[in-house]
């Protein structure tokens, strides 16, 4: 293929050189003319590994080579990735200057190109801007529709500067966002060398997984020097007990717990959260990040009582009572706050939980039950479709079959909030 680079910083001359390694044209366009000399002359722009090498060779070979002009770069080639910086502004969102400028130059020279091209984004954008800004632009610079005319596509880089060669050979996922068929086999040819998967999915989702990666990174690294340096005050050695905790592929190093959701509850986590940030104020250490644990976490039982109130109904049916399915244990169980706050503001509350009413009868949580929560056990009903019946909205707290099921036939005649999938209160 014949493919024109657009910013030649790390992103830009890594992925250039390497895509010229594997047999394309390459050419590269950049503002700062130091970096398109340095491509012209066979050296690397910037520090990189290994770099060096390949980018001599494919400039030999006259497989990578830099233009003066967004418009030569563009008539000569068939795809464009855009590997501009997206840096920060003071507020903290994305510096689209620079994507916006290229888009003005790509969308002028694609106004006088014939034949269909294709942009792809590879730089770190928010969800939206693509959708938002980059296709608008393209569209009023060349007066062309994109789908008929020309595609955008997300594909962004996820490698590791000082390992990046490695990480474009053999990168831990590619993904690709695109809007059609066609764009994604063209994707997927591209990265057809690439031994690892290759997700294909929609621009936006291709754009928030960037973020979420290096959000992710971001935060395993602080909860490990939190973590860290409150063993250490116990006595306990930091490095090997967070080797043990990486071991367990199971509960820790896994999916378990990524899906979003609602809050956590229980008579372990809030309990265990709670000892170590005693512990840790007690030894004047500042961890931040496990502080603010419990309070995310009180931000979604918030969240959820919020979404109920703005129904304006005052029936509500609770589904789910114990901090988890299949267990009756009610202790510190969100739910339970849920539904207290609901019945302090006047709501009319009805619960249905199998275990529950089964334990008030004869389980061990009887006397808890009784003691702690007796106001909430009263509004305990046997009867699943009785709750449905007397209630205007349905808040769905435990992701059981059971209740999956009645979704489907009750969503027309009620308000269904489902709290097993976080992103819908
Ligand atoms: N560096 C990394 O390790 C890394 C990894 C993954 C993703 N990213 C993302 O990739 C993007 C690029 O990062 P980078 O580190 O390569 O940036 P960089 O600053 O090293 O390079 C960007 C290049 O774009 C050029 N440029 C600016 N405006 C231009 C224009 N109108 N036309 C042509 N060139 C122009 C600049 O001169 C510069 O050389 C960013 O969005 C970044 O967040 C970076």
């Amino acid at each position: 293929m014949k493919i024109a680079i657009f910013g030649l910083g790390y992103v830009g001359t890594v992925t250039g050189a390497c895509l010229a390694g594997e047999g394309h044209i390459v050419i590269g366009v950049d503002v700062n003319r130091d970096k398109t000399r340095a491509i012209m002359k066979g050296r690397s722009p910037v520090i990189e590994k290994g770099l060096g090498e390949i980018l001599s060779t494919v400039v030999k070979k006259k497989r990578f080579f830099a233009v003066p002009s967004a418009k030569d770069a563009i008539m000569r080639t068939d795809m464009a990735l855009v590997c501009v910086g997206t840096p920060a502004l003071e507020t903290g969102t994305i510096n689209t200057r620079h994507l916006e400028s290229v888009m003005k130059e790509i969308g002028s020279a694609l106004k006088k190109r014939e034949g269909f091209y294709t942009v792809v984004v590879r730089s770190t954008v928010l969800p939206g801007t693509t959708e938002e800004i980059i296709i608008p632009m393209l569209e009023g610079a060349s007066g062309k529709k994109t789908g008929r005319d020309f595609a955008v596509c997300v594909n962004p880089e996820f490698m590791r500067e000082g390992n990046s060669l490695e990480d474009f050979y053999r990168p831990a996922k590619t993904i690709i966002g695109t809007r059609t068929k066609r764009e994604r086999t063209l994707l997927l040819n591209l990265y057809s060398f690439v031994k690892s998967p290759v997700v294909a999915t929609d621009i936006r989702t291709a754009e928030a997984c960037k973020y979420l990666d290096n959000i992710f990174h971001a935060m395993k690294i602080c909860f490990a020097n939190e973590i860290g340096v409150v063993v250490a005050h116990m006595g306990v050695e930091a490095g090997a007990v967070m080797e043990i905790f990486c071991r367990d592929k199971v509960s820790n190093i896994s999916t378990r717990y990524l899906r979003p959701g609602f809050a956590f509850g229980g008579s372990c986590l809030p309990k265990d959260i709670k000892a170590i940030l005693y512990k840790a104020k007690s030894k004047n250490l500042d961890v931040p990040l496990l502080e603010s644990i419990l309070r995310s976490n009180d931000m979604h039982i918030q969240r959820a009582f919020r979404s109920i109130m703005k129904t304006g109904k005052r029936k509500v049916g609770m589904l789910g009572l114990s901090f988890k399915p299949d267990t009756d244990d009610l202790r510190e169980s969100q739910m339970v706050r849920l539904a207290e706050l609901l019945i302090g503001k006047g709501v009319k509350l009805r619960i249905y939980d199998k275990n529950v009413s089964l334990a008030r009868i004869t389980g061990s949580n009887k006397s808890y039950i009784e003691r702690e929560i007796p106001h909430i056990s009263s509004l305990l009903s046997t009867s699943l479709s009785d709750v449905i019946k007397k209630s205007d909205v349905i808040v769905i707290g435990h992701d059981i079959k059971e209740f999956k099921r009645i979704i489907g036939r009750i969503r027309k005649t009620k308000i269904i909030i489902d709290l097993t999938h976080g992103y819908e209160k």
